[in-house]
């Protein structure tokens, strides 16, 4: 028997202004479209902007449903309409921020399981790693370098 250890590491930001000029740029783009999400029965509403590298910048927010798992995530909402009308392009950076009506998110909202799995996908079929920003309403900016980072352990099509 032994012990394997898989550490992942994440650059932290303090505030907005001290992205990069792009990502500030792509989170705010992210916090214009947080405020969009059909979020009724959560009050949670989560935006993404995705930036490509033809240059097109898709957005997603949450879309929930009366039949609560027919809703969708943000995170999905975005790459799979990425996916969608640009099939051929490489999703390269990542950004993504929540915020509650109730209370106010300090802490960075990581993508969840589901989506960490659909994003894993993408990484895997363009073979370029997806650079992921991730923050709450306010405080500090969490970025991964790849998804790889927030799954180890990853299922793929090298299993099947
Ligand atoms: N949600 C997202 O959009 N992304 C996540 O990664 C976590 C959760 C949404 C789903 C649901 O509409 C609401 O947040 C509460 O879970």
């Amino acid at each position: 028997m032994k012990e394997i250890s898989v550490t992942s590491s994440f650059l932290v930001f303090d505030t907005l202004e001290e992205l990069p000029n792009d990502i500030q740029h792509l989170m705010n783009q992210a916090v214009a479209i947080r405020k969009k999400a059909y979020a009724p029965y959560s009050q949670f509403r989560v935006g993404t902007a995705l930036l490509l590298d033809n240059g097109e910048i898709v957005l997603g927010s949450n879309q929930e449903n009366a039949a609560y798992p027919s809703g969708l995530c943000a995170e999905r909402v975005a790459i799979f309409h990425a996916g969608s009308v640009y099939p051929e392009a490489k999703i390269l950076k990542m950004a993504i921020t929540a915020a509650s009506d109730t209370n106010q998110t300090q802490a960075p909202i990581p993508p969840c399981g589901s989506c960490r799995q659909s994003i894993a996908e993408y990484e895997i079929k363009q073979d370029t790693p997806i650079e992921i920003y991730f923050m709450g309403e306010i405080g500090v900016i969490y970025q991964s370098a790849s998804l790889k980072n927030l799954l180890p352990f990853m299922f793929d099509k090298k299993f099947l």
